[in-house]
Formats: C-alpha cells, sequence, structure tokens
C-alpha cells in the first residue's frame, strides 16, 4: 500500500499553555511494498508521525493519503492486553474485524508458530520474558496480514542476539508478503539492516534531513565494507544531529 504525506504539521501545548510544533512540515512518500525505517533521536516526533499516520492522532494541517488497506501496529510500549492470554492478544484485531472464531483461531495459530511462541500460548503477557511479550505484539501486529506495518522501536528492550533472529523474521516475512513498512528505531544498524530506505529525523520541530534508498543487496552481511560503509555514513548523520558541532 502506497502513502503520501504533504506538509503535515503538529503542535502540542506545553505545561505552560504555549503551543509547541513537534513536526514538520513533513513531507514523504512511501511505494507499495517499500521497508522504510525512520531513523531519529529521542523526542524528534517518531512516535507522533507513527500516531498521525495510523488516525490515532490528528495534523494540524497537512494531507496524507493512500490506497484503502489493512493497517498493522506494533506500539512502542508492548500494549499487550494483561487480561488476555497470549493468543487471545494476538486474535484480538481478527475478532474486532468480525472474522469467524475458527478462522481466528488458526490464523492466530501460524503467527504463533512464526514467533516461536507455539507451546505458550495459553500464557498470559506477566509470565512471559520482555523478548517473548515484544514477539507477541509483533505476532498481533502481523496476524492481520496488513498492507501498512508500522512499528514502533518493536525489538529496543532486547537483547543483540534475540533482536537480530527478529529483524531477520520481520524481513522476510514482509518480503514474501510484499508488506510496506514503516519501522521506527535509534538503532542505526538495525535501520541499515533491515531497510530498503531510511529517512532520518532531526528534532526541534521533527523533520526530515536525509532521506535515502539503500542499493545494499539482501541477504545483508554486517561485516560487509559496503555495510559498514553505508552505516558510519548514516553514524555521522546522526551524531551532527545531537551534535551539530561535529562535521566532516
Ligand atoms: N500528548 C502529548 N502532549 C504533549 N507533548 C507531547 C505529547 N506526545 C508527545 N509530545 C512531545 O512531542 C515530542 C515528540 O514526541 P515523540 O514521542 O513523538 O518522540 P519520539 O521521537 O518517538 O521519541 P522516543 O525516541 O523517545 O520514543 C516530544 O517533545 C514529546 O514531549
Ligand atoms: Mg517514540
Amino acid at each position: 500500500m502506497s502513502l503520501s504525506i504533504m506538509n503535515l504539521e503538529k503542535s502540542y501545548s506545553d505545561i505552560s499553555g504555549k503551543n509547541l510544533r513537534v513536526l514538520g512540515p513533513i513531507d514523504l512518500s512511501v511505494q507499495n511494498g517499500e521497508f522504510v525505517c525512520l531513523l531519529g533521536p529521542t523526542g524528534c516526533g517518531k512516535t507522533t508521525l507513527l500516531r498521525v499516520i495510523s488516525g490515532l492522532e490528528q495534523a494540524d494541517c497537512g494531507e496524507i493519503s493512500s490506497e484503502k488497506g489493512r493497517l498493522g501496529y506494533v506500539f512502542q510500549q508492548g500494549a499487550l492486553f494483561p487480561w488476555m492470554n497470549i493468543e487471545s492478544n494476538i486474535k484480538f484485531p481478527l475478532k474486532a474485524a468480525g472474522m469467524a472464531a475458527d478462522l481466528c483461531r488458526s490464523k492466530a495459530e501460524e503467527i504463533l508458530d512464526l514467533v516461536g511462541l507455539y507451546e505458550f500460548r495459553k500464557s498470559f503477557p506477566h509470565e512471559l520474558s520482555g523478548g517473548m511479550q515484544q514477539r507477541t505484539a509483533l505476532a498481533r501486529g502481523l496476524v492481520t496480514g496488513p498492507d501498512l506495518l508500522l512499528l514502533d522501536e518493536p525489538f529496543a528492550s532486547l537483547d543483540t542476539r534475540t533482536g537480530i533472529n527478529l529483524q531477520e523474521m520481520l524481513r522476510n516475512l514482509c518480503r514474501r508478503l510484499s508488506t510496506t513498512v514503516i519501522f521506527v528505531t535509534h538503532n542505526i544498524e538495525e535501520a541499515v539492516y533491515l531497510s530498503d530506505r531510511i529517512v532520518v529525523m532531526g528534532h526541534r520541530p521533527g523533520r526530515i534531513v536525509r532521506d535515502e534508498s539503500l542499493s545494499l543487496e539482501w541477504p545483508r552481511n554486517r561485516l560487509s565494507s559496503t555495510f559498514t560503509e553505508v552505516l558510519l555514513s548514516f553514524r555521522h548523520t546522526f551524531e551532527e544531529l545531537v551534535d551539530p558541532s561535529i562535521s566532516s
């Protein structure tokens, strides 16, 4: 599902009631099937942008146009329902869409298997590790077979190995299903490993400072010189954002 954002702006009022622009103007077009990483320092408005794209939040001005399709959203804070077991959490968006119980169960089982949580399907979120909870949130975002998948730092709290495994799983799955993805992260290596394209956001107010398609082939080798080159280049952009006194 393609998406086009034009001239988008968003403000919040601060504690003194003053209007503070946190986002924009933002112009961004995402192609059908493209995997885009939104990379930016904390507080630059990444979550706000996802919330506006999803319709959870209203922009002050600007336009978002997209084709019709299913949306998946993996929130920054897992947002699992604590009173539901893992399977019920994953089935929730299917039930909400009115899917028949049998089909809900088979789709949930398929995805549970894929994220390696089948044997924990009757456990409750508090009985699982952070990584398993994150995998549940990912499964819930994927179970509807979304045309557009929004992910907000889904692997930030995981150890490196688990994070890498899930990155690979997500990437393979999205390629197979041609899902359009907007993946928020402040982990530069993760962005270079996953994306077709990296969009870097700067802050105050959040805006796009670099937008580049990557020519790295898939599967990617984190140890290759081309990978390292791209990584260093984005690291430099990122460091400049945090500390503008750094120059090439
Ligand atoms: N509901 C709100 N009311 C007021 N200010 C808000 C609200 N939500 C976000 N903000 C402010 O908007 C700015 C952007 O927040 P946002 O959560 O989008 O950043 P982020 O890039 O996702 O950060 P992080 O990487 O830490 O998750 C921040 O300065 C934040 O304080
Ligand atoms: Mg955020």
